[in-house]
C-alpha cells in the first residue's frame, strides 16, 4: 500500500482493540484528518466529535500550539533515557501539572497510558505501606462497574464483567465496593441525592478482612467508561472519611475526569474531596502522544526517600516515562487549557449541555439520562436477548448522519472537546433525536 493512500487495500492484519472486528471490516469507518470539533472521513464527510476522540482530545483537534511543540521537539531531541537521566521538559511538565493539581499533590510519576498509571498507583500504594513498615497492608479495593484500564491490576480492581471474565483468576486479595447506580436516581440532574450510604460498605469490607490489611481503595470520582455513573451527594466524602479512619490510601482514577471534563481541573477539585494518589492520562497531552501520570502527595513521595542516596528508591518505570515528545505535547496542552480558559468554558456550558441532553427524554426506549460538566449518558432499554445491539445501531446511524458518539453496553456516552460551541451542541442532540426516534 502506498503511504499516501487514503484507503488501505487489506484490513485483515490489524486486530483492532475493543472493536467488533468482523463488523468493522465489512463496512469500515475511517477518519483521515481532524480539525477543531470535526473529523473528516475517508469518503470526505465531516463528523462532529461528540466524544473528544476517546475522552482525550479535550482541547479539540489539530491545535496549533500542540502541533508546533511536537514538531519542534522531534527535531530537537527525539528521545532521552528515562532512567538515571533527565531532560528539562519532563521536569517542567511535572511542575506545571503540580501547579494545576489540587494543593497536596506535589510529585508526579509519568507513564504512557491510563492503564499504566493505574498499575503504577496500585504499586506505589503497596510499596508506600511497606516502606513505612506496614507491609501487612496488601489488599486492594475497587468498585463494581469501575474501569481502571486493561492491565492485570486494573482489571482486578475494575468491575466490568466482560473485561475480567476471560482472563483467569486476576490479582488475589482484591475486593469490591458496590456500584453507585440506583434506580431511584434515574433522570436526576447533576449529583444524585440517593446513595451516600453505599460508601459505608467499605466499613463492612474493612471489618471482614481487617482494616489493617487494606492498602488502598481505588475509584473513579465519576465512573466514565461503564456509562457515566455520578457519585451520589456525600458519597466520596464518606469514602474519604473511612479511608482516613483506617489508614487506607484513597486513589482517584481521574483518567476521564482530569483536565476539565467536569468544569474543574480534576474531579477532586470538583467534588472537593482529596485522595492520596491521583491517576491521569488522556487529556494530559490532548490525546496527541500517549502519556499518563500519577500524582502523589509529599507524604507518600517522601516515604520512599530514605536509605543511601545512590540507591533507586522505587523499582518501577517505563522506557517512555516522560518521553521528550510527550512532555512537549503535555506542556503545550496544559498551556492551551490555561490560555483558553477551557475548564471554565466547560463549567459555563454545562447548563446548556444538560438541557440539550435531557431534552431527549421523550425519545423512545430511554430508561435514564444523566450527566455533569461536559459529559452525558443516555441509557437505552436493551432489545430482549440482544444486549448492546440497540445502542450500537444508534452509534452507526449517528456516524452516518455526521456525529461521533460512543456506546458502552446499551448506554450512549458523550464527552465532546471543551471547545464545543452551542451550535455544535444543538447539532449533536439534533442528530441524536433523529436517530433515537427511528431506532428499532
Ligand atoms: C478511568 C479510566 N482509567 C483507566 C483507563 C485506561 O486508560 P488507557 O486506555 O489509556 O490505558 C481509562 C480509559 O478509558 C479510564 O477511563
Amino acid at each position: 500500500m502506498a503511504l499516501d493512500q487514503k484507503q488501505p487495500n487489506d484490513l485483515s492484519a490489524f486486530w483492532m482493540p475493543f472493536s467488533a472486528n468482523r463488523q468493522f471490516k465489512k463496512n469500515p469507518r475511517m477518519f483521515v484528518s481532524a480539525d477543531g470539533m470535526f473529523y473528516k472521513t475517508s469518503d470526505g464527510r465531516d463528523v462532529l466529535d461528540g466524544t473528544a476522540g476517546l475522552w482525550c482530545c479535550n482541547a479539540g483537534h489539530k491545535r496549533p500550539k500542540i502541533v508546533e511543540a511536537v514538531q519542534k521537539q522531534v527535531e530537537e531531541m527525539d528521545y532521552a533515557p528515562a532512567f538515571q537521566m533527565g531532560h528539562p521538559k519532563v521536569f517542567e511538565l511535572a511542575n506545571r501539572l503540580r501547579d494545576m493539581a489540587p494543593e497536596p499533590f506535589n510529585h508526579v510519576f509519568f507513564t504512557n497510558s491510563g492503564s499504566e498509571s493505574v498499575e503504577t498507583a496500585l504499586k506505589i500504594a503497596l510499596a508506600y505501606h511497606r516502606a513505612k513498615g506496614d507491609g501487612a497492608r496488601t489488599r486492594l479495593i475497587g468498585r463494581e462497574r469501575g474501569y481502571h484500564g486493561v492491565n492485570f491490576g486494573g482489571i482486578s480492581v475494575g468491575g466490568i464483567v466482560n473485561n475480567r471474565k476471560m482472563f483467569g483468576s486476576l490479582l488475589t486479595g482484591v475486593d469490591h465496593l458496590p456500584h453507585t447506580h440506583l434506580p431511584e436516581n434515574a433522570f436526576f440532574k447533576g449529583q444524585p441525592d440517593h446513595g451516600a450510604h453505599l460508601a459505608d460498605e467499605l466499613e463492612r469490607i474493612a471489618a471482614l478482612h481487617g482494616p489493617e490489611t487494606i492498602a488502598a481503595v481505588i475509584v473513579e470520582p465519576m465512573a466514565g467508561s461503564t456509562g457515566v455513573l455520578l457519585p451520589p451527594k456525600g458519597y466520596l466524602q464518606r469514602l474519604r472519611e473511612i479511608c482516613t479512619k483506617h489508614g487506607i490510601l484513597l486513589i482517584f482514577d481521574e483518567v476521564i475526569t482530569g483536565f476539565g471534563r467536569l468544569g474543574s481541573a480534576f474531579g477532586a477539585d470538583h467534588f472537593d474531596v482529596m485522595p492520596d494518589l491521583m491517576v491521569c492520562a488522556k487529556g494530559l497531552t490532548n490525546g496527541v502522544i500517549p502519556m499518563g501520570a500519577v500524582l502523589a502527595t509529599s507524604e507518600i513521595h517522601d516515604a520512599f526517600m530514605q536509605g543511601p542516596e545512590h540507591m533507586i528508591e522505587l523499582f518501577h518505570g517505563y522506557t517512555y516515562s516522560g518521553n521528550p515528545i510527550a512532555s512537549a505535547a503535555g506542556l503545550a496542552t496544559l498551556e492551551t487549557y490555561v490560555e483558553e480558559g477551557l475548564f471554565q468554558r466547560a463549567a459555563d456550558l454545562a447548563g446548556y449541555w444538560e438541557d440539550g441532553l435531557h431534552s431527549l427524554r421523550d425519545c423512545p426506549n430511554i430508561i435514564d439520562i444523566r450527566g455533569m460538566g461536559l459529559i452525558g449518558a443516555i441509557e437505552l432499554e436493551p432489545i430482549a436477548g440482544e444486549p448492546t445491539r440497540r445502542a450500537f445501531q444508534a452509534f452507526l446511524d449517528c456516524y452516518d448522519k455526521g456525529s461521533l458518539i460512543r456506546t458502552t453496553g446499551d448506554i450512549i456516552a458523550l464527552s465532546p472537546p471543551l471547545i464545543i460551541e452551542k451550535d455544535h451542541i444543538d447539532q449533536l442532540f439534533g442528530t441524536l433525536r433523529d436517530v433515537l426516534q427511528k431506532l428499532q
